[in-house]
């Protein structure tokens, strides 16, 4: 093979893949506009605009600093591109207690807010897309006794602390937290260990800015039928 035939090849295997991977979808998706709600599929008119609550830009920004998006995923991805929904509380809890069933894809509207959408590059942990939620429903298990937040201060200042998760391969991130001398009250933000005497553990701006983003982390919320790529079975009464 000659070289112009052979460069021309290349520039066309790999220049559509580019076309069709990073340009398509970036010019598809850089300016999503609001969703218009319609009565007879949403119940509601007006328009959608996702609610997110929490240091999302600078918690997102750690995330980035610290690779958390190298070893976890934030998608519950579309059922064309393998299916996530059967994954215990992936894409939602099966079981949640007030709204049943709130199992769904992500989709684009859920990264309200952030300036990169951090769908992340392998799964070597569990997916986050609704670790909040998780994190909820395992404290409501235990009997209500216990905070989300401080199970995320835990498992970042160190993974393999709690015996569940006693081979975790999840990094420690240890520098997120400063010890600090007691001197007077002890703070009410320490750790609930690593602590003695005269000195306790605290999270650092960081590691709040990251925990805040960690507990926004409930793609769940309910979208419009216009986004809904899997909506409910209609009941055999209905039919
Ligand atoms: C080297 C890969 C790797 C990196 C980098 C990583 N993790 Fe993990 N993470 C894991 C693995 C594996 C698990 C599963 C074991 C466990 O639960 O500890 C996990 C578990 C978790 C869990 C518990 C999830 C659940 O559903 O129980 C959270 C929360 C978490 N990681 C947050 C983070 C954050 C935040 C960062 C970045 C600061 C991060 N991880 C970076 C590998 C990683």
């Amino acid at each position: 093979m000659s070289l112009r035939p052979f460069i021309l090849g290349l520039a066309a295997s790999f220049g559509l893949a580019w076309l069709l991977v990073v340009i398509v979808p970036f010019i598809m998706m850089r300016n999503l506009g609001p969703i218009t709600l319609t009565k007879e599929t949403d119940g509601a008119a007006g328009i959608f605009y996702p609610k997110r609550s929490g240091r999302i830009v600078n918690g997102a920004k750690v995330y980035a600093e610290n690779g958390c998006y190298l070893c976890h995923t934030q998608v519950a991805r579309p059922t064309y591109a393998g299916n996530d929904m059967y994954r215990a509380d992936l894409a939602g809890l099966a079981r949640d207690p007030e709204r049943g069933d709130t199992r769904r894809e992500t989709n684009a509207y859920d990264f309200e807010g952030e300036t990169f959408a951090q769908i992340g590059l392998t799964r070597m942990g569990p997916d986050l897309a609704n670790v909040a939620r998780r994190f909820e429903a395992a404290v409501a298990a235990k009997g209500g006794g216990g905070d989300p937040a401080a199970m995320f201060y835990a498992h970042l200042y160190d993974p393999r602390r709690n015996p569940e998760t006693r081979k975790s391969t999840c990094p420690s991130y240890r520098f997120l937290f400063t010890r600090r001398e007691i001197k007077g009250q002890p703070s009410n933000e320490a750790l609930p260990f690593g602590g003695d005497a005269t000195s306790e553990l605290l999270p650092s701006p960081d590691a709040k800015a990251l925990v805040s983003y960690l507990l926004a982390m409930k793609k769940d919320q309910p979208v419009p039928a216009a986004l809904n790529f899997a909506p409910p079975e209609p009941k055999a009464a209905a039919r």
